[in-house]
C-alpha cells in the first residue's frame, strides 16, 4: 500500500481529481491511500496566515515554514520508519519529470507532496524536508496543484494493479525511448477513411514491423532528442 500525502492550500482542487477515474479506483482497490492536508489547518491563530513577504524585497508571497514543518512532522511521526519516503516539491526550477523519475516515485512506500501556490516557499523547507524538486516542463503554471497531480498520476499508473492491463503501461510512449504508434478500431471504413490494411491482415510479424516503423518515424520527426537516445541504446 502506498500512502500519498498532499499538503495544499486548495484541498478541494486535489480531492476532485484523486477521487475520479483510475486514481479514484486505485484507492478503492486499496493500492493507494490519499491523505489531503489543508495547509491552513496547520497555520497559527488568530490569522492562520500561510504566506508572508519575502525578506530582501521582491514581488510575490512566500509560503511560511511553520505550517509545512508542522504538517510534515505530524505525517512523519506516524510513518513506519522501515518504509521508504520521498518528499516532492513541484517547482518550475526543479529537475524535469521523466519516465525514470515517475518509475522511481512509483517504487516508494510513502509520497509527500508539498504544493506552493505563491511566488515560492521558504528555502529552509526545501533544504530540510524536500527530497525531490520536480518541474513538469519549460512553462510556468499558477500553482503546484496541477503539476503535483501530473507527477502523481505518472507514478501511480506504474504501480502493478492500477491499470487493468499492466502491459499497456510498459509499451506506451517513453518506456523504450520511442513514441507510441497510431491505433485504429472498427469500422474499417468510416466515411471513406480506411484503416491500414496490414492491421487486419492477421500477419503478426508484419503488424509488429509496421508498428515499430510507425514509432520510429514519429519519434524521428517529433523528438530528435529522443531519437538520438534511442539510436544510442539499440
Ligand atoms: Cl512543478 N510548478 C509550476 N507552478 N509551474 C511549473 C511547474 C511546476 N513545472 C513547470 N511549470
Amino acid at each position: 500500500m502506498k500512502n500519498i500525502f498532499i499538503l495544499t492550500p486548495f484541498p478541494n482542487m486535489v480531492q476532485a481529481v484523486v477521487k475520479e477515474s483510475i486514481l479514484g479506483r486505485s484507492e478503492e482497490k486499496g493500492i493507494v491511500k490519499f491523505y489531503i492536508k489543508n495547509l491552513f489547518k496547520y497555520a497559527d491563530p488568530p490569522h492562520f496566515r500561510i504566506d508572508d513577504y519575502p525578506f530582501g524585497g521582491g514581488s510575490g508571497m512566500i509560503l511560511k515554514p511553520e505550517p509545512i514543518f508542522r504538517a510534515y512532522d505530524e505525517i512523519f511521526k506516524k510513518l513506519n520508519k522501515k518504509t521508504s519516503t520521498k518528499v516532492v516539491f513541484p517547482t518550475p526550477d526543479g529537475y524535469l519529470l521523466d519516465h525514470k523519475k515517475a518509475s522511481e516515485l512509483s517504487l516508494c512506500d510513502n509520497l509527500i507532496f508539498i504544493n506552493g501556490h505563491y511566488k515560492g516557499i521558504d528555502q529552509r523547507i526545501r533544504d530540510n524536508i524536500v527530497t525531490d524538486e520536480i518541474s513538469i516542463g519549460d512553462y510556468v503554471l499558477t500553482g503546484g496543484e496541477l503539476p503535483a497531480l501530473i507527477i502523481l498520476d505518472s507514478a501511480i499508473r506504474l504501480i502493478p494493479g492500477v491499470l487493468n492491463n499492466f502491459e499497456s503501461a510498459q509499451t506506451d510512449s517513453f518506456s523504450e525511448c520511442l513514441l507510441d504508434c497510431p491505433y485504429y478500431t472498427r469500422p474499417e471504413n468510416f466515411r471513406e477513411m480506411l484503416t491500414p490494411r496490414v492491421l487486419s491482415s492477421g500477419d503478426h510479424k508484419k503488424i509488429k514491423n509496421w508498428k515499430q516503423k510507425q514509432r520510429e518515424n514519429k519519434t524521428q520527426n517529433r523528438r530528435p532528442d529522443l531519437w538520438e537516445k534511442y539510436k544510442s541504446i539499440v
